[in-house]
């Protein structure tokens, strides 16, 4: 008996996200992110010192083109220091940082910097939970480093990433 193959429902087409370099003419939306993410949000200013500064600054886009999130990085003496990593509020809990992590690590790599460090408030438990899921270790406390409600401040933990040296992963 012949076999009568049918065609099948056509797979979704994939677009995985994209990613490129930030500018000024995406501070808009940026800022539109980074306001209703935080309570001390950068100020339009702090991106624009970054950009100017030749630091990292990655966008994640939706095949929409839309920002789904961001990461800003100060590259140093054999190592990078995370300075903002953000991803829109309705897309979280999918990856995103998880990947704008993971391409800043392959950079590091790339570049022979041995270590990542970061700050993170003690009360963003997401946030510690996805850098120590990625083997960061809490290195450190800078006392009273964050702005906080009522004029108070809050402590900042002190995370580094070792990062042996090889070839980058290629993730996308
Ligand atoms: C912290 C923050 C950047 C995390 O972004 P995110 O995109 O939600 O993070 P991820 O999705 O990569 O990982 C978070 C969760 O998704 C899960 N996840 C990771 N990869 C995944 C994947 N491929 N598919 C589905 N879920 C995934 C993780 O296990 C993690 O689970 P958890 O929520 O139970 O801990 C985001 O919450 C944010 O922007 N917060 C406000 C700004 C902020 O605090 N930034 C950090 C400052 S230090």
């Amino acid at each position: 008996m012949n076999a009568i193959l049918k065609p099948g429902p056509s797979p979704a087409p994939m677009h995985p996200p994209l990613h490129r370099p930030m500018g000024v003419a995406d501070l808009d939306a940026v800022l539109a992110i980074e306001n209703v993410c935080y309570g001390f949000p950068w100020t339009r200013g702090n991106f624009i010192d970054s950009l100017a500064a030749g630091y990292r600054c990655e966008l994640r886009l939706g095949d929409d083109g839309r920002i789904l999130g961001y990461a800003v990085a100060m590259p140093g003496f054999e190592e990078m220091h995370l300075l903002n990593i953000t991803v829109s509020p309705e897309c979280q809990g999918l990856g995103h940082a998880h990947a704008l992590l993971e391409r800043l690590i392959d950079d590091c790599r790339a570049q022979s910097l041995h270590s990542l460090w970061l700050e993170v408030r003690p009360s963003n438990e997401r946030a510690r939970a996805l850098y120590a899921r990625r083997g960061f270790q809490e290195v450190g406390l800078r006392r009273a480093y964050y702005p906080a409600p009522a004029g108070r401040r809050e402590d900042a933990i002190v995370m580094s990433l070792l990062i042996p040296g090889g070839p980058p992963h290629g993730l996308d």
